[in-house]
């Protein structure tokens, strides 16, 4: 069955931020320094979707969505990190859990979705190796809660933004500045990655993946240098957190000056690559780069640069809408990985625009969904479309609205926008295609 779903996560939704006993997270204390997000948001309230959730499953299941991509907040279950469990934050997934599979929809939590509890962070968050073995035993308290009824998980979402918003450029939670000392956070996100796999599979498991953010990286030009820096970027953006978990070995780090990375140690790459059923991948926009021109001061210098993508639309937020991106991206990493690679899910695909009657929404969708069909050879087994709801979204706060549903953050009363409707009858359409193919093929044998 192809999954049709929506993805959100828990700090952008959830607010009840101090209820039942949740703990403080990173993103708590990030979002109330001054001067960290825009006009100030923060998640405390967001859609307060910790209340609503039921009208937000029935939101889905009318949509007729067979699958729901949610984030479990590690605070809600250990306030502290480690220690003891908190009933009651058990107990809210687990109502949501029935709740969905009453509904039909097949529950695809994420385990870690940014929201790291502060106790942790104080110990030096996902700098410190052993916050990779506390996250396995977080996620082995949550599999022995929901494994009768979740039988796909995602462990981590998108470690590459975790660690270069979180710990490069200081944009993100924790908001540290360290730039390319920001390394070993790659390292023991997927040593944490690969210890949840265990965890999971001993858990009873059936379907575990990882959701990493994708970008195609387009050199600037056909020059030498150019296309240097552009292999550079995917280094770092994409092969830094597939290969690993693909082929067991990291790709060449040293166009950063980095080739040792001395905080591996034997035996974790064993660890980080054990067999997934699937690799989501969570895709926006493409990406361009240049040859690097004079260092930013502090920055240590990067083998790149950023240039920008003027020849296509974009959205609120600014980014290209580039849908063939998709089907690059793709085929690219079948190119790359061959039979390496596991049956992908889209976990993520959407964009940022306001208005309710939103047809850019429906046009993003259409095409990456096009896109997606296009991507030949590929072993695509889902979508999931960012986002349910318009929700925080991290230092833009309320401002960038991603939601196939409205939400009015005064009333916080939900509207199903054009794009809500128009996935209802795609969906609808792929099921009754579905069935007369089946009925077809049995009238046949
Ligand atoms: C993240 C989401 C975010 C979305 C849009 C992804 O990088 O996983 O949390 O809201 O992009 O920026
Ligand atoms: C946004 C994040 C997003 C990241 C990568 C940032 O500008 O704030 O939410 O995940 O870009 O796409």
């Amino acid at each position: 069955m192809f999954l049709w779903g929506t993805a959100t996560a828990s700090y952008q939704i959830e607010g009840a931020v101090d209820e039942d006993g949740r703990g403080p997270s990173i993103w708590d204390t990030f979002s109330h320094e001054p001067g960290r997000t825009r006009d100030g948001h923060t998640g405390d309230v967001a859609c307060d979707h910790y209340h609503r959730w039921p009208e937000d499953v029935a939101l889905m299941a009318e949509a007729g969505l067979n699958a729901y991509r949610f984030s479990i907040a590690w605070p809600r279950i250990l306030p502290f990190g480690r220690g003891p469990a908190n009933p009651a934050g058990l107990d809210f997934y687990d109502r949501l859990v029935d709740a969905l599979c009453e509904k039909g929809i097949t529950p695809v939590p994420t385990l870690f979705h940014w929201d790291l509890p502060q106790a942790l962070e104080d110990e030096g968050g996902w700098l410190n190796r052993e916050i990779s073995g506390y996250f396995a035993d977080y996620v082995a308290v949550v599999a022995e809660r929901l494994s009768d009824r979740v039988r796909t998980w995602i462990t981590l979402n998108e470690p590459f933004v975790h660690m270069v918003y979180g710990y490069g450029l200081g944009m993100h939670a924790p908001g540290r500045m360290l730039f390319l000392d920001a390394l070993p956070v790659a390292h023991h996100q997927l040593l944490g990655h690969g210890l949840a796999v265990q965890a999971l599979r001993a858990g009873g498991a059936e379907r575990v993946m990882i959701s990493n953010n994708c970008t195609p990286v387009w050199p600037a030009s056909d020059s030498p240098e150019d296309l240097a820096a552009a292999d550079a970027y995917d280094t770092l953006h994409n092969r830094l957190f597939n290969d690993p978990i693909l082929t067991g070995a990291y790709p060449d780090l040293s166009a950063y000056g980095r080739p040792e990375l001395d905080f591996v140690r034997t035996g974790d790459l064993e660890i980080i690559a054990q067999p997934l059923d699937g690799l989501g991948i969570n895709y926006y926009n493409p990406t361009r780069i240049t040859r690097p021109g004079e260092p930013a001061p502090g920055s240590g210098g990067l083998p790149f640069e950023f240039a920008a993508i003027t020849d296509y639309p974009t959205t609120a937020f600014g980014w290209p809408v580039v849908p063939d991106g998709l089907r690059e991206l793709l085929e690219s990493l079948k190119a790359t990985y061959g039979p390496a690679l596991p049956p992908i899910y889209i976990t993520e695909n959407g964009c940022s625009y306001d208005g309710i009657d939103d047809q850019e929404r429906i046009a993003y969708l259409d095409g990456h969904i096009a896109a997606v069909r296009a991507a030949e050879g590929v072993d695509v087994r889902g979508y999931f479309v960012w986002s349910l709801l318009d929700n925080f979204e991290w230092a833009e706060g309320y401002h960038q609205r991603f939601g196939l549903v409205h939400v009015d953050f005064e009333t916080q009363k939900r509207t199903p926008k054009a794009s809500y409707y128009w996935l209802k009858d795609l969906i609808s359409s792929q099921s009754t295609e579905a069935q007369s193919a089946e009925k077809a093929q049995s009238t046949e044998t």
